[in-house]
């Protein structure tokens, strides 16, 4: 390679700047190119009227709003809804968008493009009237060209359709609406196609690394155009310290990739501590002129998945310590917010998680955005099944005519991004059971699907041996993926862990990944020989944030069948780490089953947060999952701890539950700790006990009679106190406190402060049975966002300025306005003293 860099050095194709010049960004006043914002001023209508794709229709009556929106999280819960508890028991239906703008001068000549980032789902999109097309796939991002269709002298209406009324067609919540990001997006006629620029790293080392970039630029001239294309590595203080530049002649109406390898020295490493972005800034000239400027931000980083020795980044072996997470923001429901995915990814981070499995869809780019600032191990995945269906309406319905576009656009969209470290082309599809056979295709069929000719045979497998159609098709699936990106794994969720699998069989899969299964780890090295491997799903421990069931060493294994409605009138699953589902285990042998084999390249929990939809063990009314080491409002659960304990180095000691129980009941005390030998514990005073953690336990437990007062633990190393930790039997509750994740945020009119509301009693305990009802008011530069209080079965409305507290906490979302000012938040409820805080909105 160190050859490679010197002859392009030696050829002059690569200019080291030397000069700081800072010109990124999305809308350089000297770029040609804007990218505005296209998410206000849109008008909404819940119900069917076919005739709003029409100019000339009258939306006065409609309601307006900003987007991203997702009508459903506004709803009721109910029953009847045909999403069911599955999908979060919220409505679905039918809603309308439209928007009308104008466009100065300044947009003649340029081409137009409305880009979307996601509709769930089935939408359709008119401009002036006419039809732009129809994406069935709600997770995935597309463009649509008005150039053609746009009036400079007048008025532009764009209608959007999105048809979420046949349901269920997801196994979680999806959300309703545009509920994403809408740019529109302005360049002149030569510039650089969507997703355009696909950046590798091909060659790393301390002294030299070579960024490869393939650049796709469009000439939509009428006449042949001389191209440039100026190729910038900029570094993150601004300084440029690369570039190359090419010139081809590009035909009208024509478009061409270009490829240059530049080589940067001394890189600085994207890892997952300093997780460290440059960015490629692309420049188009014609003749000369600059027609565009596009910028990309990526990391310099290489990695490994090694059958032996599992993953390694930048050479340093590292444990995948990684959580699913589907995509709702609790009661923001779908609609993307980037403070909100932020806070998410901070407290799993303060937890020790180091990778985000983006379960089972193409994320939210702000997502991967995230990820590559704060540094996390993406598995990216595109879908939850393919031909097969789960749900009765889902996206089997198009998955044949639909899987390759998706499939690609979803690889062109997310290919730059440092975080993403792996594909993953399914989730548990059906077609992965060996009993799901070739034979539920003929021959004509399986060639339409595989898109091969009609004379070839599909079930010929190429090393003689018979392919199943399934193998075939997951090859194809593979195959997409490595054509557009050759440099990350392909990988699947599997819980057919028989190498019979057939997504197994058509060798295809670069990372064997298995669904639960904990017990056939050990069996991979000999049925995948020379494979890496990764534990893509595991654990799927139940419980409700400040619920006990004792005795806490007892199991609850729940549902008891998971096709029977199941229930226990507590609608509740113990925080004791004691209550999981069938298919999965408790969180500390899931990841003993881990931390141990070298050759398992990590983990990737089920899951992170709660989320909405899949209430197992449960069925309605609960409607939002047990599953989260995080509960739907960002609580954490006790478990959360003994993650920390585990995966970080931060000292910690964390004592539960609470202590508010009936005298002499019996109660168990446990404690999660690290950086010390053992804990003491203390009951009014009195020692209870030294202990320390045995065998392949991360807990300690003590068994006490309850009596009010105190229990108080303190972890010790080498005799000496690293913590203590106390808590008081609280008394009746007597005031609210109002904690803010933060009392300054900016005036954009996006961002959030997270608002925790706990209930005390008089000294100012927290009263962990409390479930007032707490009322908010709001004065300012802002507005109620959402409430919540992680309870799984409440049928409180998630927007709303009122909600009970559940085991003595509950959450208010906060959104400013996009102008400096205040909020004043007024927290009261019967008999309770208030309490009040001010949020300071600042440009
Ligand atoms: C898995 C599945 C997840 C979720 C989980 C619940 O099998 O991949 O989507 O349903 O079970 O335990």
């Amino acid at each position: 390679m160190k050859n490679r860099i010197a002859i392009l050095l030696l050829l002059g194709i690569v200019l080291i700047g030397l000069n700081a010049c800072r010109d990124n960004g999305r809308n350089n006043d000297r770029s040609p190119r804007k990218t505005e914002g296209f998410n206000e001023g849109w008008r909404f209508y819940l119900g069917e009227i076919p005739e709003a794709s029409n100019t000339t229709f009258d939306d006065h009556g409609w309601r307006q709003l900003e987007l991203p929106h997702d009508w459903a999280i506004e709803g009721d819960f109910s029953e009847d809804h045909p999403s069911g508890s599955g999908g979060g028991a919220l409505p679905g239906g039918i809603g309308w968008y439209r928007k009308s703008f104008f466009l100065d001068k300044s947009y003649e000549g340029k081409k137009i493009f409305v880009d979307f980032d996601g509709v769930y789902m089935n939408s359709d999109v008119w401009i002036n009237g006419i039809h732009l097309g129809y994406r069935p796939f709600g997770y995935i991002s597309f463009r649509y060209d008005l150039t053609p269709h746009l009036k400079f002298d007048g008025e532009n209406i764009i209608s959007v359709r999105v048809d979420n009324s046949e349901q269920p067609n997801s196994r979680w919540y999806s959300g309703c609406g545009i509920y994403r990001n809408v740019w529109l997006t302005s360049v002149d006629p030569v510039y650089v196609d969507l997703w355009g620029v696909y950046v590798t790293t091909p060659e790393v080392t301390q002294e030299n690394a070579l960024v490869s970039v393939r650049t796709t630029v469009k000439n939509e001239m009428p006449q042949e155009a001389d191209v440039r294309t100026e190729t910038s590595i900029v570094e993150k203080s601004g300084k440029k310290v690369a570039s190359a530049s090419v010139s081809v002649i590009l035909a009208a109406g024509s478009s061409r990739e270009m490829e240059q390898d530049i080589p940067v020295r001394k890189p600085v490493l994207w890892t997952l501590d300093d997780p460290y972005l440059y960015e490629v800034v692309t420049r188009i000239f014609v003749n000369d002129k600059q027609t565009d400027e596009y910028v990309t931000p990526f990391g310099i980083r290489h990695f490994t998945f090694d059958a032996e020795k599992g993953f390694f980044l930048n050479g340093k072996s590292t444990k995948i310590r990684g959580v699913c997470m589907h995509h709702d923001l609790g009661c923001l429901g779908a609609a993307v917010n980037m403070r909100a995915i932020e806070r998410q990814l901070e407290i799993l981070r303060e937890m020790g998680v180091n990778g985000i499995r983006t379960a089972h869809n193409p994320p939210a780019p702000e997502l991967l955005r995230l990820c590559d600032q704060m540094g996390f191990i993406v598995m990216n995945e595109t879908f939850d099944m393919w031909r097969k269906r789960k749900t009765t309406y889902d996206y089997s319905r198009y998955f044949n005519e639909w899987h390759e576009k998706d499939l690609t656009d979803h690889i062109l969209r997310d290919r730059n991004h440092p975080s993403v470290f792996m594909w993953s082309i399914g989730n548990e599809v059906l077609e992965q059971w060996t009993h799901v056979d070739a034979d539920t295709l003929d021959i004509q069929q399986a060639n339409l699907l595989l898109n091969l000719k009609r004379d070839e045979t599909a079930l010929a497998g190429a090393n003689g041996e018979e392919m199943s159609v399934n193998a075939l098709l997951t090859k194809k699936l593979a195959d997409i993926v490595k054509r557009l990106d050759p440099t990350r794994p392909v990988t699947t969720g599997n819980n057919e862990t028989n190498p019979a699998n057939h997504l197994f069989r058509s060798g295809a899969l670069d990372l064997i990944g298995f669904n639960y299964h904990g017990y056939d780890y050990p069996k991979v090295p000999e049925n995948f020989p020379g494979k890496p491997f990764i534990a893509t799903e595991t654990t799927s421990g139940l419980m409700t944030r400040g619920y006990y069931r004792m005795p806490s060493d007892s199991m609850y294994i729940w549902p008891v069948r998971w096709d029977i409605p199941f229930t226990d009138p507590s609608y509740a699953c113990s925080s004791y780490d004691n209550c999981h589902v069938p298919w999965g285990c408790t969180h500390e042998q899931a990841w003993n089953d881990v931390k141990n084999a070298d050759f398992i390249s990590g983990m990737y929990i089920w899951t992170g947060f709660d989320y909405l939809g899949e209430p197992t063990p449960f069925w309605f009314p609960a409607r939002s999952s047990y599953f989260g080491i995080v509960d739907l409002a960002g609580f954490p659960k006790d478990v959360y701890y003994m993650y920390q304990s585990e995966w970080t180095d931060k000292e910690m000691l964390h004592l539960f539950p609470h202590w508010n129980w009936q005298p002499g009941e019996l109660v168990d005390v446990w404690a999660y700790y690290n950086q010390a030998d053992e804990v003491e514990l203390f009951l009014n005073g009195v020692s209870q006990g030294i202990k320390r953690k045995e065998g392949d336990k991360h807990h300690v437990f003590w068994r006490l009679a309850f009596e009010p007062g105190t229990i108080k633990a303190v972890s010790r190393k080498n005799g000496k106190e690293v913590l203590a930790r106390e808590i008081k039997t609280a008394g009746e509750p007597a005031q609210i406190r109002l904690t803010p994740d933060r009392r300054v945020i900016k005036a954009d009119g996006q961002d959030l402060s997270f608002i925790t509301v706990e209930v005390l009693d008089e000294e100012g305990t927290i009263c962990p049975n409390a479930d007032n009802l707490i009322r908010f008011n709001l004065a300012g530069n802002g507005k109620i966002a959402g409430v919540d209080n992680g309870n799984p079965t409440s049928m409180e409305r998630f927007k709303a300025s009122e909600r009970k507290a559940f085991y003595g906490k509950c959450l208010v979302v906060v959104k400013g306005e996009a102008r400096k000012g205040r909020i004043h938040l007024t927290a009261e409820s019967d008999g309770l003293l208030k309490d009040a805080i001010e949020i300071e909105v600042t440009k």
